[in-house]
């Protein structure tokens, strides 16, 4: 028999930076519950309500989305339990932005995306944002003949599903060229 939860299980995952511009300053939240879609065009997350950074995601309609190694598990807490509306979280990191000029992106982390918010879900209390992948970027060392190696990132990877702890990647098992295209 097998041992029924009610909640999701979909896990692990890994955790990201979300950055807005709230009141003309970077704002950056750790969201856990995100996932790309529309074969990677795409990406979905789940945002609470009551978050300062919806306010600059409402308002710009843009967005990034950052992925930060193992060495800012620190700033990644800080992100993860201060709210902007108490805590300049923009002093945290070195910030740079791309084409959308109002989608703060994090210079420390490895990777970040910047999006352009297409939808917006009403899930009370949450809402389900959508966001077009309009550009991503990656730190060079992270490469191998010019891929991007996640070995090389270092993510922080979540578990849902009552577990609620931080792992790290493992080893690759496989030797295949990722394919992807549809
Ligand atoms: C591991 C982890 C995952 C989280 N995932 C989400 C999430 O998916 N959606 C969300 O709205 N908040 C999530 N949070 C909570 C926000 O990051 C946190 O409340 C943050 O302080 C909000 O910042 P803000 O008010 O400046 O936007 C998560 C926090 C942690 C530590």
């Amino acid at each position: 028999m097998k041992q029924e939860f009610k909640e999701n299980l979909l896990s692990p995952l890994p955790v990201v930076l979300v950055g807005a511009m709230v009141k003309d300053r970077p704002n950056y939240l750790v969201i856990g519950y995100i996932s790309p879609f529309n074969f990677g065009k795409h990406i979905f997350f789940s945002l609470y309500k009551k978050r300062y950074t919806r306010i600059g995601i409402h308002e710009k309609k843009t967005f990034s989305v950052n992925v930060p190694s193992e060495d800012l598990l620190a700033e990644t807490n800080i992100c993860g339990s201060k709210s902007g509306r108490d805590f300049d979280k923009s002093s945290l990191f070195d910030t740079f932005y791309g084409e959308l000029k109002t989608a703060p992106m994090i210079r420390q982390c490895p990777i970040n995306m910047e999006c352009e918010a297409t939808e917006i879900l009403d899930y009370d209390p949450n809402e389900g944002i959508i966001g077009r992948v309009v550009k991503s970027y990656a730190d060079p060392q992270c490469l191998t003949d010019g891929k991007l190696d996640w070995r090389k990132v270092h993510p922080i990877i979540w578990a849902t599903g009552g577990d609620f702890n931080y792992y790290r990647l493992g080893e690759r098992i496989s030797q295949e060229e990722g394919k992807t295209e549809s």
